[in-house]
């Protein structure tokens, strides 16, 4: 059902944590199954310098929080907003059906961290919308 890298993400997750004085920091839960993502952004010079989670919720969330994280590590705020939940399901070599929003809840929560470092610094970044 799961795929290894699914499996290898949800074992031994990447960037799990807080950071101290983030940057930006985006919370996103899903009022379905109660799962809760949050993502702390280190931003400096429009880079991701340094990203950690903490996912509240089911294995294929943990996994899609942590393969976010690396995704976004090292970005620009611009690439790192074009990280999507496919981008998320396409370097985990997917995800079953029904654990298709956990990847969702990642993208969300990248853009609620990418939204409050934006309001944090009274910058506009280019196709982010608030969250809902
Ligand atoms: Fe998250 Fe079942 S809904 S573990
Ligand atoms: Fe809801 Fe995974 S079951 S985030």
């Amino acid at each position: 059902m799961y795929t290894e890298k699914v499996m290898d993400h949800f074992s031994n997750p990447r960037n799990m944590g807080e950071l101290e004085n983030a940057s930006g920091v985006g919370t996103v839960g899903n009022a379905k199954c109660g799962d809760i993502m949050r993502i702390f952004l280190d931003i400096d010079n429009n880079i991701v310098k340094d990203v950690r989670f903490k996912t509240f919720g089911c294995g294929a969330a943990v996994a899609t929080s942590s393969i976010a994280t690396e995704l976004v590590k090292g970005k620009t705020v611009e690439d790192a907003l074009k990280v999507t939940n496919k981008a998320v399901m396409d370097a985990l070599d997917g995800l079953p059906k029904a654990k298709v929003h956990c990847s969702l809840l990642a993208e969300e929560a990248i853009h609620a961290a990418l939204w409050d470092y934006a309001q944090k610094n009274n910058i506009e970044i280019e196709g982010l919308e608030p969250p809902k």
